[in-house]
């Protein structure tokens, strides 16, 4: 018999639950699984659990009435841009000091895109192939080169793949980053639940848990002791992106700039929406003052459609899930007295490996939003951004959000880059790749190079 402190009353603990099925297999156990299987066991917040599935069993959830949220428009007459110029000019103070980090949130799932591993080890590059995280190291490097300023990257991980990730970016010597300057943790996990509010078992030995959502980054930032870090090397502001969006430009002045101006909380990017039913979230302001984002799917259809006089979208700005997160306000959320960012629920297949052949049952899976930290706020600001200039999501293998897609906008970029600085392109070009190294913005690109007359070019 195993010896294992609290055992009975762990196993007296899933009875009393309903959850005993979880030891179906428990005579074909070794001891080292038995002990696994305990752990998971004892793990579990069944008043959590119990919560959330009666959360999942209501059809229905409230949202408070809204309406638009404000937000600061992308520049057009001298005035703006002047005020743009000046946001600029602080933001590169606060990133000269040292007081700008890059948070990268890549513990997700990935299961749109089907790649096995790391989605940030999915190679994006449309001519050099490089992988999202290749490509966001050397946005981090080439900043840090070009206001002369060390940069901190923080990684998320998740269980599933944190040791991948770990020795993925040690076995690039980090992109030529100083391995100080990365830190990465993973997130919380969270079981899911059946329809009937049972357990599922993921193997004979494991207790079925997916990552708690990229919510649970500002939760694990804290308990990894990451945030306490950031503090203490004087740490001021956390760029936020996700990793699966090769366009975005992760330390962002006139961003950062705003934000600090502003004394935001939490500063967010948004884009106009292509089109009502577009799948993103909306900015908005609640009825009590609070602003938030709304997800499409709670969007009513006559709200998505509605139109202001000038036949804009009324509801237009939407969430892309790049902010900005002020160290002070992470510290006071995830502190002493901690505001736990709630849960939403998802109906999904859940594959089990308990028999001989892996099996997919309908479940509950429970995961934390991050711009649910949005109404904690006293004040944030939203900054309206291009859509072609930062926004290529990676979410599919083909067709819309897809690597095609990516190669696509990052080629339409980095050509419009080059038709800003008036430097002529063949006319049989096709693909065209920039490499963050040599340019993180249309300005950086020096007036001597030259475009090989080629289909396919990589500029470094
Ligand atoms: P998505 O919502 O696109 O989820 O994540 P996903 O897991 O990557 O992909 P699908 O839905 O299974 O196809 C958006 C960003 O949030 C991160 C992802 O890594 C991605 O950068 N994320 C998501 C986490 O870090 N943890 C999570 O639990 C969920």
């Amino acid at each position: 018999m195993i010896s294992y402190p609290d055992r009975n009353d762990i196993i007296q603990r899933m009875y009393d639950h309903g959850q005993e099925h979880i030891f179906i297999f428990w005579e074909q156990l070794s001891d080292n699984e038995k002990k696994a299987l305990l752990d998971d066991a004892a793990s579990i917040d069944f008043d959590l659990l119990s919560r959330l599935y009666r959360q999942a069993s209501e059809s229905t959830h409230a949202v408070m009435g809204f309406e638009p949220a404000p937000y600061i428009p992308v520049p057009s007459g001298n005035e703006e841009i002047r005020r743009f110029d000046a946001a600029r000019e602080d933001g590169i103070a606060l990133v000269r000091k040292g007081a700008v980090a890059a948070f990268v949130v890549a513990g997700g799932q990935g299961s749109r895109l089907g790649f096995d591993g790391p989605k940030g080890l999915f190679r994006v590059g449309p001519v050099s192939g490089k992988s999202l995280f290749q490509i966001h190291a050397e946005k981090i490097l080439s900043s840090s080169k070009k206001y002369g300023a060390s940069i901190p990257w923080l990684i998320m991980t998740s269980q599933a793949n944190h040791e991948d990730t770990v020795r993925y970016l040690a076995a690039h010597r980090h992109f030529g980053l100083d391995e100080k300057d990365v830190h990465i943790f993973p997130q919380g996990m969270i079981p899911s639940l059946d329809t009937g509010g049972r357990l599922i078992l993921e193997s004979p030995s494991a207790i079925f848990k997916n990552p708690d959502g990229h919510g649970g980054s500002l939760g694990a930032l804290s308990e990894s002791g990451t945030l306490a870090a950031m503090r203490e090397r004087g740490i001021e502001i956390i760029s936020y992106f996700q990793v699966d969006n090769p366009l975005i430009s992760i330390i962002d002045p006139v961003f950062i700039g705003f934000h600090a101006q502003g004394g935001a909380d939490i500063s967010s990017k948004g884009l106009m929406k292509a089109y009502p039913d577009e799948k993103i979230g909306v900015f908005v302001r609640f009825d009590n003052g609070t602003v938030g984002v709304v997800e499409y799917s709670d969007l009513p259809e006559q709200l998505q459609n509605m139109r202001d006089a000038s036949g804009a979208l009324r509801f237009c700005m939407g969430s892309i899930a790049i902010h900005l997160f002020g160290v002070g306000f992470l510290e006071k959320i995830t502190g002493g007295s901690a505001v736990s960012l709630p849960f939403h629920v998802a109906r999904k297949k859940i594959t089990t490996r308990t028999a001989t052949a892996p099996a997919e049952i309908e479940g509950f899976k429970f995961e934390k939003f991050v711009f649910d930290a949005l109404p904690l706020t006293d004040k944030n600001i939203v900054l309206e951004t291009i859509r072609e200039v930062e926004f290529a999501p990676v979410k599919n293998p083909s067709g819309v959000d897809s690597v095609e897609s990516a190669h696509e906008l990052m080629t339409r970029l980095y050509r419009r880059w080059l038709g800003e600085r008036g430097i002529g392109i063949p006319s049989r070009l096709k693909k065209i790749e920039i490499s963050p190294l040599l340019a993180l913005e249309a300005s950086d690109i020096p007036d001597s190079i030259s475009i090989p007359d080629s289909e396919s070019v990589y500029l470094e």
